[in-house]
């Protein structure tokens, strides 16, 4: 197993520029099965979640190729309707083929994705709201068979919590459907925006882009479509709490800062200074980092992606700060490689009671997640000494050339194979 051996105390400075969303680029590529032919998706991340979907949609019948970080992927012709357990057990996001495929094929059967690190996922959302669009949904054998014969009618759907993959997957089988749907409660991150984009570019009816509240009018059949995938602002977020960390000034290109803006607001809160870009931002920090208590939400809320890297940053706080996750039941599996740290953290349920302290010193540790895992890296960056983090595959689902990225910024970082 590879790891990445950081050590500590170089001040990070100079320009990095992240790559299209991992969130929004799974998805773009489902929905690509919604079109009898090929469709072309650029500044796609060269990472393993993103090779697991190709073979995914390969799976179906799809043909999928290619290019640096260009996917052209041909569904013309569908062979399979199965997602199989192999591959969702590997990445969850795979559920998000089952909306566009039993919207285009009439049936799919998709298996349950089983929990991960950070909780227990439950789908009860996708199934209840394609059962509201006319889809007979059974659950057995780890599996979610779907059956529409009579193809999908339109609905009025309000979802329980502002779900991503939820959304995702409603929008994707109503675009197909009889009539209208109205979705109720719709997730609002900027990847659903981007996943509407996609869609409309294949000629499909959504209203409401953005909004609480999706419209969609189904129409007869969609084309295929090229599309640049937006950037990735997590990506981006975690390389401005790297710059943040270690005082930079680091600026980070690629992405729409406005889709971080409460990720600024607070970094701005615990001292950095931000200059803004139309395609970044660059932070630098001079002053000690204050402590600030964050609650993590759904978009516009300050997002759960973010929550172990801003955690890394209260770590180093002169005073105490309050971490709240609201969104995953089990996100702070981070916290207890953080202490192995030397940082000073108590959690009581879904709140982290975090004491800064002047200094951490680099430990061994594992990576628990693909975000817990880069915030452990960066942490490493301000530790005394070398922090030798494990089970760096959970990066490398998300991240692609987090390392070289980092050295280019001046971090003393090395991936080593065990
Ligand atoms: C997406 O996951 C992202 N993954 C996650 O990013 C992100 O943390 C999350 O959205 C929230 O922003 C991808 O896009 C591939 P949810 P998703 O459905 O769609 C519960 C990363 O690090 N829930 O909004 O699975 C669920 O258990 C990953 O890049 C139900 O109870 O998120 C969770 O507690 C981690 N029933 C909460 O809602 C359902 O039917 C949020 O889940 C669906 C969800």
């Amino acid at each position: 197993m590879a790891s990445i051996v950081v050590t500590g105390g170089n001040r990070l400075s100079g320009t990095v520029t992240v790559g299209g969303a991992k969130n929004s680029a799974l998805k773009l590529m489902a929905a690509s099965l919604l079109a009898a032919g090929e469709s072309t998706i650029t500044n796609v991340p060269d990472i393993s979640d993103v090779h697991i979907m190709a073979d995914v949609l390969r799976g179906l019948g799809a043909r999928v190729s290619r290019e640096e970080h260009t996917l052209r992927i041909d569904a013309a012709e569908l062979t399979s309707f199965e997602a199989p357990y192999e591959f969702v057990a590997q990445m969850r996001a795979s559920i998000v083929v089952l909306g566009p495929l039993v919207a285009r094929l009439g049936h799919a059967r998709v298996a349950m994705p089983g929990g991960c690190n950070i909780g227990s996922r439950k789908v009860d959302m996708h199934i209840r709201g394609l059962t509201e669009l006319g889809v007979d949904i059974t659950l057995g054998h780890g599996y979610i068979h779907a059956e529409a014969p009579a193809g999908l009618h339109g609905a009025h759907v309000i979802l329980d919590f502002p779900s991503v993959g939820a959304t995702e997957n409603l929008l994707m089988a109503a675009v197909l459907a009889h009539g209208v749907t109205t979705i109720e409660n719709a997730a609002r991150e900027p990847e659903i925006g981007d996943l509407v984009d996609f869609l409309v570019g294949m000629g499909a009816r959504i209203g409401g882009r953005g909004s609480s509240t999706l419209v969609v009018e189904g129409v007869e059949s969609l084309a295929p479509v090229t599309h640049r995938t937006v950037g990735d602002r997590v990506e981006a977020g975690t390389f401005l709490v790297a710059g943040a960390l270690s005082g930079g000034p680091v600026s980070v290109r690629g992405f729409d800062p406005s889709h971080l803006e409460l990720v600024l607001v607070k970094m701005e809160a615990v001292g950095c200074e931000f200059e803004m870009h139309e395609d970044g931002a660059t932070v630098r920090r001079a002053g000690a980092v204050v402590p600030t208590d964050v609650a993590t939400l759904p978009y516009p809320g300050f997002p759960t992606d973010m929550q172990a890297q801003f955690m890394a940053l209260m770590a180093i706080a002169e005073g105490a700060s309050v971490i709240t996750e609201n969104v995953f039941e089990n996100r702070f599996m981070f916290a207890d490689e953080l202490r192995r740290m030397g940082a000073e953290i108590v959690i009581e349920g879904h709140r982290a009671l975090v004491r800064g302290v002047s200094q951490l010193s680099g430990a061994p540790v594992r990576c628990p997640d693909l975000r817990g895992g880069a915030a452990l890296v960066l942490a490493g960056l301000i530790a005394d000494g070398r922090t030798f983090v494990q089970d760096v595959q959970h990066i490398q689902r998300g991240y692609e050339a987090f390392v070289p990225k980092l050295s280019a910024l001046g971090a003393d970082v090395v991936m080593t194979d065990d």
